[in-house]
């Protein structure tokens, strides 16, 4: 493990940085897959890991490499049902081999999935759109907004990812590397950790009143506050429940709207509620969805009240060819029945608890994990240096994930030095796998001497 610069505060990462492959970094010769790869991609290449892998085929909480290497899966919860789940194969198998068109016809698959998507929401969000990416709804979610408040001024919070598209990269600080965020854009911190005395409710939602005067200070009135609300690439902290609710009270005082970025902590993976807003006690104006939708179908959605949608549609029109299609429709619908049938959000509070149990009783002994958080099976794991819970160490950070990935676990970083270890199995997970889970952590924690 380097370490050089141990006493200089780390600098903030991008989080697609993170763990990121470093052809410039390279030891030896690339593989000539590797090459092959880089040559097609070039600098738009995101591959995981100092050495990148290749995949060949997965099921349940298990990814099988080229060179048969199998490891268990704790970073890709899109997954979230477990890999290649035979219920969302047969149906995606059977809706394509039937019909497969774009969204301009009327079909009865699709109508059953909105209604069962629907009823997992607030009754108030009682429109649906569909699309193809997190960023695409995320995207409709700004301008619809926009559309109704008539203001531009956002509130992010400093590490946020929200996706790619133009608006969008806009809005993710974690995603600009050089760029300062536009004018319209005000950041708030994530809240902290409560066992480090962390942000309060009422600490929040007064930073939320500072970035609102601050936007109108810059001629920008608000037009929406977007959370994720476990702050997955802030660092994930989801304690406690309800703390969001004065600070979206405060939004909304001021004539803005609340959108609750659902891609990551929706779909049960928090346990204790099925969408992570709830868990927070408060209604959003807009949700958008996507990630575990269709289990590793691309799909996407924006859920609004009806009224809102209506401004926007009166000025722009909209249309996703593949969004919402017929076989996307039939993964979701699997996707909803398998969460619900075996009994997943349920799961998730059983599993979660107990790798969070295990992952305590590490941290009682191991002075070098400052923090265990989070809900669910979405755990952060925060380092930091020997026995000082406030200097993060984004190196174990990263010296974790390739050890685990030798190990055969698979595992990523967030939060804005990267020095927390984003737990995130599938929902399907089992107490043996659990299990396997910790005991590598701790063998791989143990080979890495303190500095
Ligand atoms: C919280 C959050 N929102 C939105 C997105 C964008 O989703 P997509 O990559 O499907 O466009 C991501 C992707 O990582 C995300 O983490």
């Amino acid at each position: 493990m380097g370490q050089k610069n141990r006493n200089a505060e780390p600098a903030a990462r991008q989080i697609l940085d993170m763990n990121a492959f470093d052809p410039a970094a390279q030891d030896g010769a690339a593989s000539p897959l590797l090459e092959r790869h880089i040559a097609n991609v070039g600098a738009s290449a995101v591959l995981f890991y100092r050495e990148p892998i290749e995949l060949v085929s997965a099921r349940g909480s298990w990814i099988t490499a080229a060179d048969g290497k199998r490891y268990l899966d704790f970073y890709n919860n899109v997954l979230s049902i477990g890999h290649s789940h035979p219920r969302v194969v047969a149906a995606v198998s059977d809706q394509i081999a039937r019909l497969n068109i774009n969204t301009r016809y009327l079909n009865r698959v699709v109508d059953r999935y909105l209604e069962a998507l629907k009823a997992t929401l607030p009754a108030s969000l009682a429109n649906l759109v569909l699309c193809c990416s997190g960023s695409e709804a995320n995207d409709l979610a700004i301008r619809v907004t926009r559309a109704t408040t008539g203001g531009t001024g956002i509130i992010v919070t400093e590490n946020a990812y929200h996706g790619n598209t133009a608006i969008i990269s806009d809005i993710s600080p974690s995603a600009l590397k050089r760029r300062a965020l536009p004018d319209h854009v005000v950041t708030v911190a994530a809240p902290a950790s409560p066992r480090r005395n962390g942000t309060t409710e009422s600490a929040f939602a007064a930073d939320i009143a500072r970035a609102i005067a601050e936007l109108e200070r810059r001629g920008h009135a608000l037009s929406a506050f977007i959370c994720d609300s476990i702050f997955s690439s802030d660092g994930i902290y989801a304690d406690p429940p309800g703390f969001l609710s004065a600070a979206v009270e405060a939004v909304r005082k001021a004539g803005g709207l609340y959108i609750a970025d659902e891609v990551q902590p929706g779909f049960a993976r928090t346990g204790e509620a099925f969408w992570g807003f709830a868990r927070h006690g408060v209604v959003p104006d807009v949700v958008t969805v996507g990630k575990p939708m269709g289990n590793g179908f691309p799909m996407a959605g924006v859920a609004t009240r009806p009224e809102l949608l209506a401004r926007f549609c009166e000025e722009t029109g909209y249309f996703s060819t593949f969004g919402g299609n017929p076989v996307a429709a039939a993964a979701g619908l699997a996707v909803l029945d398998v969460i619900a049938e075996e009994r997943l959000q349920d799961n998730a509070v059983r599993k979660g608890a107990h790798i969070k149990a295990r992952l305590e009783d590490l941290a009682a002994k191991d002075d070098r994990i400052a923090d265990v958080r989070g809900a669910g099976l979405f755990l952060g794991i925060e380092l930091c240096r020997p026995g000082h819970a406030a200097e993060p160490d984004p190196e174990l950070a990263s010296s974790l994930i390739n050890g685990l990935k030798e190990r055969g676990v698979m595992i990523g970083a967030a939060g804005r030095f990267g020095n927390t270890l984003k737990v995130r199995p599938p929902l399907s997970l089992s107490e043996e796998e659990a299990d396997i889970f910790v005991d590598r952590l701790a063998d791989t924690l143990s080979a890495i001497p303190p500095p």
